[in-house]
């Protein structure tokens, strides 16, 4: 975007945002303008929580469709936009409610454990929710012989049971097109051209990447890490828009972006996320929509399960 037009529509969605008292919520993978104009940036938990404590009527979501309606769940009370409807998430997509809930009927005696990505419908079928951040300390808070079914993400689920020994847990069999598709081969190629730069991982990713990984974290674990780490350069095996953030808070560092294999969608972006552009956001503050309703009694049992996640932290 033009620098002209960037100023035009900021200051635009600025008087919007006054007149409205609305806030903006963006997470780390929108693009760059969009990160620009938000009063809170964050991963999918840290969100979450601003969510529920923001001081405004109404709350634009810069992210997908889960997150806004995890916005929307946790406080019903205000209006919540998502300027795209549209921005799905393929994880979230790969676990439908319906089937969720015949899959779950297959284990009965089996508590939930479902990672923040889900609909509304999946929540609320759900026991307590986790986001990448937290996943590993939800699964300790239940007691070691209660059986677990962990959805949707196939990945974050082996490595919670690669890291906790659980034999007890029942894995739903979805994935992220994004993480899913990093190459091994270019990774390690990439490793021999920067032999002292060090790996970080989402836990999204295939288990073969995350072995070869230094270090396995929630987008803001990874921000921390890089932060704290010695290391100058550093190879993300993540969505590329964490990159903005990386470079502006560590500006003499590098950040190399790990590359996807060319057999699948070739882009280590994440395409839902960056439906979300200034034009969007401008006039979904203008016109007040699309807006996230839900039904009360599914939104009801969500909350339930992101109040669990939330009272563990
Ligand atoms: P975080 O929990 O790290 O924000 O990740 C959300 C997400 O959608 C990862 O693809
Ligand atoms: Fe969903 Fe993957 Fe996009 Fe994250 S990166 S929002 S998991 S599709």
């Amino acid at each position: 975007m033009k620098v002209d037009n960037f100023a035009e529509s900021k200051s635009r969605i600025e008087e919007l945002k006054r007149r409205k008292r609305a806030v903006i919520l963006a997470h780390y993978y929108t693009l760059p303008e969009v990160q620009a104009v938000a009063d809170f940036l964050g991963d999918s938990l840290a969100l979450s929580i601003r969510a529920r404590t923001v001081d405004a009527d109404m709350i634009l979501f810069a992210g997908v469709h889960f997150m806004a309606e995890t916005a929307k769940v946790l406080c019903p009370g205000k209006k919540v936009l998502l300027p795209c409807p549209e921005a799905g998430c393929s994880l979230a997509e790969s676990c439908d409610a319906g089937a969720f809930a015949a899959f779950k009927a297959k284990y009965p005696g089996h508590k939930v454990v479902s990672y923040v990505n889900t609909t509304v419908g999946v929540k609320a079928l759900t026991d307590i929710c986790c986001t990448s951040s937290n996943a590993l300390q939800v699964v300790e808070s239940i007691p070691a012989d209660q059986p677990l079914i962990f959805a949707p993400d196939r990945n974050l689920g082996s490595y919670v049971q690669k890291l906790t020994g659980r034999k007890n847990m029942v894995l739903w069999d979805g994935a992220c097109h994004v993480h899913e598709e990093f190459s091994l081969e270019k990774l390690l190629q990439l490793k021999r051209e920067h032999p002292s730069a060090k790996v970080v991982a989402h836990p999204e990713c295939r288990a073969y990447i995350v072995e070869v990984a230094d270090f396995v974290g929630s987008t803001a674990a990874i921000l921390d890490f890089c932060g704290k780490n010695g290391a100058t350069e550093f190879i993300v095996v993540t969505e590329a828009g964490i990159l903005a953030e990386m470079q502006r808070r560590y500006p003499d560092k590098t950040f190399i972006p790990a590359p996807p294999d060319d057999e699948g969608c070739g882009c280590n972006n994440c395409r839902y996320m960056k439906m979300i552009t200034l034009d969007k956001i401008v006039s979904c503050l203008e016109n007040e929509s699309p807006e996230i309703l839900l039904d009360e009694e599914i939104r009801s049992k969500a909350e339930r399960s992101i109040l669990n996640m939330i009272s563990i932290k």
